[in-house]
Formats: C-alpha cells, structure tokens, sequence
C-alpha cells in the first residue's frame, strides 16, 4: 500500500538500502558504544555491566570468544586486541561448534559471547553449555534484553541502534569496539600503563571522525567495487591483526554479491593456493603500516609476478615502491586498533559489488537476518 511504502522511505532516511543507511551511521553509533565509558583519569574503560570486580578482572588467566559467522570474526579481531593489550591468551572460536565437542570449561577463563541479534540459537546453545558447566560468560550483544544478553552473567551492550540489512556492518563494527573497551578495562588492572592505557582512549575518541573520512571515499570505493564484480572469484588476504579483518571482508562480499571470496593468510598462500593465481582470481589485500608491512608487500608481489590483480587496503606510509597496484588508504589509529578501520572500506566494497550486479542487497538469498534455529 501507499502507506506501506512511505513508512519504509522514512525508515530509509532517503538511502537507497538498509545497509547502506547502516554503513553511514557508523560514526554516530560507535559514539554511543563509548559514550560514559572512557575514564581519563585512570585510562581505563568502565564497564559496570560487566559484573566484574577488578579483582575478579584480574583473576581470568584466559580469554574464549563465541560466535557465529561474522561475529566470530569479529571475536577475532577482539582476541588478538585482548592479547595484546592485557596479556592474556585468548582466542575465538565459532559458537556453533563449541558444544559439540564436549568442551572443557576452566574457572578462570572469561567466556565472551558475541551477537547482534542476542537469538542466534548456536551462541545461546554455547551460552548455555558454559552455564552448564559453571563458567563464568558475560555478552557483547545489541538487542537489549534479548535471550543471549539475557543469559549471560553480564555485558557491555553494543548501542548500535536495530540493525535490518541481513549483512551487518554498524553492529560488526561496535563489536570490535566494544573488544578495545574490555581489552582496555582487562589491559589496565594488569600491566597496561595509565599512559598506555590514555593512548588507547585516545584512538578510540578519534574513530568516529576516522570512520567519517573513510566513509567520504565512497565514490572511490565504488569503482574498484565495480572492478571486483566481474571476477568470479576473489582472495581475501592478510595476516594477524588483518586476517579476521580478511575473513569478514570475504564473507561480507559473499552474502550479498555472491560470488566466491576465499579469505586466506597472507603467509599461507605460497603453501598451496598461490596455485590457483592467474589474472583470472584478483586478491584483496590487507596491508597496515604495521611490523608486517614488508612481509606483506613481498607477497604480492608474487601474486602479480603470477598475473594476478590486487587491491590494498593499506595507510598512507605504506611504501609499495615499483609496486604499482590500486589502493584504499584508510586513516591510522593505534596498531591495536587498525582492524576497526580496515574493515570499513570491505563494507563499502561489497554493497557497490553486489548493487554492481543487481542483487537484493538488504535481503540475500538463503539468509535470515538472525540464525533462530540449527
Ligand atoms: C553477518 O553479515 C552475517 N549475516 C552473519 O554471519 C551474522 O553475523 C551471524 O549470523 C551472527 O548473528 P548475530 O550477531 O545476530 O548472532
């Protein structure tokens, strides 16, 4: 009806679609994941929703992540943030498979579960094993009051305002936020300095603005976006902190442009799938100015001696020297923190893939937006 289509214009903002209204919303919905939970005096996040004493805090010797498809991603990049602000080992692993292998739950790890929706029934089904067993869980979830965040023992809610495009990018990115803030909080009641623990606040009050400077390069995205679409398949490469930034660029052009995307180590690809290299299979590459750099360069640099295209998604600094390869330059913020930014451009790239190609960008095919049954 009339009414109908009104009412979901206005729900649009005048955008074209739900994820890209979504994409655009970044700057102000990461504001409100932050918002009251900076403390400059002490360099430290505070998060009382946690439950957490800092004593509790700083009895945890581990750190396991949960969840599904692009939160598991996410829970990645949070691992890798926890590791190397607290020094703590930590690691992901996908909800869905977790209670199927009987795992073994410890007293002093902090059990993290991670989801947009809070009903994805594999996430809750992880939840509930944790429980089960007399772990400790606490939720890095969205929808308030949802069945996740509700069994959980606490959590840091996302604030990410309800999210309708199947294809999630504001919640994904509040995710790794809210991973900085708990990484800061678990960093600062062990060896984490005050002043490293100010840096840390600092690049997070400076990512909204960064996140609108990336956002301006639309037009510039969406070009090499249309180069993307006319491969078939595509590589999506990089290493540690870029790695799960790799995978949820992968997965992110997969759902709504359907074409292959394979995320891969950089390192691992002279280990068997430089094979499939020719100038049939462009590569995406995740390139930060970080200690990896020229490990990275001199990787594809073996992908174009093989014909293969690539694209960086790189910082400014990065010295590609004869290596003439089209680029994405997103803004610096502390190494701990790149993945949040790197993974901006991904989302940009895959909405102008699949609008490229015609598909229905807020609804693939096959997909529901939350994951409610096995
Ligand atoms: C993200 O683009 C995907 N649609 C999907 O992988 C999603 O992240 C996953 O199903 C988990 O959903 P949740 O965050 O609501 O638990």
């Amino acid at each position: 009806t009339e009414i109908d289509i009104a009412a979901e214009d206005l729900d649009l903002g005048g955008f074209p679609h739900y994820m890209a209204k979504e994409i655009q919303e970044q700057p102000e919905s990461v504001e409100r994941i932050i918002r009251g939970r900076l403390d400059d005096r002490f360099g430290v996040a505070r998060l009382d929703g946690l439950n957490l004493t800092p004593r509790e805090l700083r009895g945890f010797s581990r750190v396991k992540i949960l969840g599904c498809g692009s939160a598991y991603y996410v829970g990645q990049i949070g691992a890798t943030m926890i590791e190397e602000l607290a020094r703590i080992p930590a690691d992901a692993e996908a909800a869905s498979e977790f209670r199927y292998r009987n795992p073994i739950i410890e007293a002093d790890t902090l059990y993290i579960a991670v989801s947009q929706s809070g009903e994805t029934i594999d996430t809750a089904f992880a939840v509930e094993e944790i429980k089960r067993k007399g772990g400790r869980v606490v939720g890095l979830v969205n929808v308030v009051g949802s069945t996740i965040a509700r069994a959980c023992d606490g959590g840091v809610y996302l604030h990410a305002g309800p999210e309708i495009a199947v294809a999630s990018t504001k919640a994904l990115t509040n995710m790794a936020v809210g991973f900085a803030l708990i990484a800061l909080a678990l960093g600062r009641v062990r060896d984490l300095s005050n002043a490293d623990g100010q840096r840390i606040i600092d690049a997070i009050r400076a990512l909204p603005g960064q996140i609108k400077s990336i956002l301006d390069a639309e037009p510039e995205i969406a070009e090499h976006a249309k180069a993307a679409a006319t491969a078939k398949s595509l590589f999506f490469i990089g290493r540690v902190r870029g790695f799960p930034v790799a995978r949820e660029g992968a997965q992110k052009f997969k759902e709504i442009s359907y074409r292959h995307a394979e995320a891969y180590q950089t390192s691992e690809l002279k280990h068997g799938p430089l094979a499939l290299i020719d100038d049939s299979l462009p590569t995406v590459a995740i390139v930060p100015a970080d200690e990896l750099a020229g490990r990275n360069l001199a990787a594809l640099q073996q992908i174009r001696a093989r014909g293969g295209s690539v694209l960086a998604v790189t910082h400014e600094d990065v010295d590609f020297g004869e290596l003439d390869v089209p680029r994405i330059v997103v803004p610096r913020t502390e190494p701990e923190l790149d993945p949040i930014l790197l993974t901006i451009p991904l989302q940009l790239l895959a909405y102008h893939a699949a609008l490229t190609l015609g598909y229905d960008i807020d609804k693939p095919r096959n997909l529901a937006k939350s994951v409610t049954v096995e």
